[in-house]
């Protein structure tokens, strides 16, 4: 019990480092909670018209969740799935930022990355297609957030599966601010400033 407690936590303080808002500040950009849709991700992040940044926001809030699964399966086997769950959190809800964090995208697909090689591969695939043919890139991270259960539970890893079915439930709830304006028809598109 011990091992999971420090997992979870030692997850969430790796989760909560704010990888969108420490880039865009060190590039002088100021904060990226100021602009576009006010979020700390890889997508606001383009917003400030800076490929290269949007991509790195990207790396490190991937990383920052296959890091925390893959450093935790290393000490203590059992607390890998409990760890990214904790990475998850953090950057959904980061002490840094008064609690207040990002939508969870980028840190979903590292920790699928570092427990399921095949889910992260849907995902991916998922997230392609939906965003090549919509140009959104909730609606293209909600259709690929509902995948990737469904291919875990199919490829017979259930417990990464009911995880990921919950991990998804909080991209949702995340996104509602976007599900309303993919249904008012005024959400924003990749690229766009706005
Ligand atoms: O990963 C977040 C993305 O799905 C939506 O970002 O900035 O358009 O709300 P944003």
């Amino acid at each position: 019990l011990a091992a999971l407690a420090v997992a979870l936590l030692f997850g969430y303080l790796l989760g909560s480092i704010p990888s969108g808002v420490i880039i865009t500040r060190m590039a002088g950009l100021g904060d990226v909670r100021k602009i576009g849709s006010g979020n700390i991700g890889a997508t606001n992040v383009l917003r400030t018209g800076r490929k290269g940044l949007a991509a790195l926001t990207l790396l490190g809030d991937a990383l920052k969740g296959a890091i925390a699964v893959l450093l935790a399966a290393r000490y203590a086997p059992d607390a890998a799935l409990v760890a990214g769950f904790g990475a998850f959190l953090g950057h959904l809800f980061p002490v840094w930022l008064g609690f207040k964090g990002g939508k969870g995208v980028a840190t979903y697909l590292g920790v699928l990355i570092a427990l399921a090689v095949p889910g992260a591969l849907v995902f991916a695939a998922v997230w392609l297609i939906v965003a090549a043919i919509t140009k959104f890139s909730s609606l293209a991270a909600l259709v690929a957030a509902v995948a990737v259960p469904i291919a875990l539970w199919i490829l017979g890893a259930p417990y990464v599966a009911e995880l990921f079915a919950l991990l998804t439930v909080f991209v949702f709830v995340k996104h509602r601010a976007n599900i309303s304006r993919l249904l008012a028809g005024n959400e924003s598109r990749i690229g766009s400033k706005e």
